[in-house]
């Protein structure tokens, strides 16, 4: 039987808490049990960074979708492959940290390879340039993906193939925001790929409280803003990788 409907007040309240835990291992076991209200929360919070990224990446997108191979990473319910399967993209794995959000995109029935992995801690279960676009969204945060391992994502990802990135713009992930961005910055002064896009939207999602909505830069009415990262993988040489 279908769970009750939340109140905004209480969904807000359950994500706040969520927002607040930085340590890895408690996050994922947060999402363990948030797994079967997931879906039905993020809609109640207006949470739209699956559909705004897969806008961005398609937009961007050299050929046909159809014939592209493409990795979600921490990819929860499979949100993100709903929307990346309208716009035509069907060759889709995922990787995610929490098992029972896992099992819940493993129903979804829209990916042909699901594995489970803590990025980070692990490797990404692929081998290097296999990929012909990767995506994060909603995962790059304190307690989730660490922004070192957007390398990881680099290696997976073929020459000429988009990374797609996507953060939060509130003010309690203003640190890791700037830490990200320095990382990518590095990544492309070190000539491993390069910036195709980035895309700031005011209302990403419903804001957790007040003070949140009131210090997000560019946001409004009850929304925090947020930010889509596009980049695309350079030609690699053995003196290019060293060191990055
Ligand atoms: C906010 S949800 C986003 C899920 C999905 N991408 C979406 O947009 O609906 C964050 C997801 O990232 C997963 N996650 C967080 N840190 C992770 C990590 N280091 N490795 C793999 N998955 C991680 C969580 O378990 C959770 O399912």
């Amino acid at each position: 039987m279908a769970s009750p409907r939340r109140s905004l007040s209480r969904v807000q309240e359950r994500i706040g808490t969520s927002h607040s835990i930085t340590d890895l291992s408690q996050k994922i076991d947060f999402y363990d049990q948030w797994a079967s209200d997931y879906d039905q929360d993020v809609a109640i919070l207006d949470y739209r960074a699956p559909r705004l990224a897969v806008d961005c990446l398609a937009s961007a997108f050299p050929f046909s979708p159809q014939e592209a191979l493409l990795l979600d990473v921490a990819c929860g319910t499979g949100l993100v492959a709903v929307e990346l399967q309208k716009r035509g993209f069907c060759h889709l794995h995922g990787v995610e940290g929490s098992k029972n959000m896992l099992e819940l995109a493993k129903q979804r029935g829209l990916y042909q390879q699901l594995s489970l992995c803590v990025l980070g801690p692990e490797a990404l279960p692929a081998p290097s340039d296999h990929y012909d676009a990767v995506m994060v969204v909603g995962a790059l945060s304190d307690g989730q993906v660490p922004y070192s391992a957007v390398s990881e994502l680099l290696r997976v990802t073929k020459s000429g193939g988009l990374v797609c990135l996507t953060t939060r713009s509130n003010p309690s992930n203003l640190p890791y925001k700037e830490a990200l961005e320095a990382e990518l910055a590095r990544l492309e002064q070190a000539g491993r790929w390069k910036r195709v896009l980035v895309h700031t939207v005011d209302q990403w999602e419903r804001a957790t409280s007040e003070k949140e909505a009131a210090g997000s830069s560019g946001s409004s009415h009850g929304f925090i803003s947020g930010i889509i990262y596009l980049y695309c993988k350079q030609e690699t040489t053995p003196s290019k990788t060293m060191g990055v």
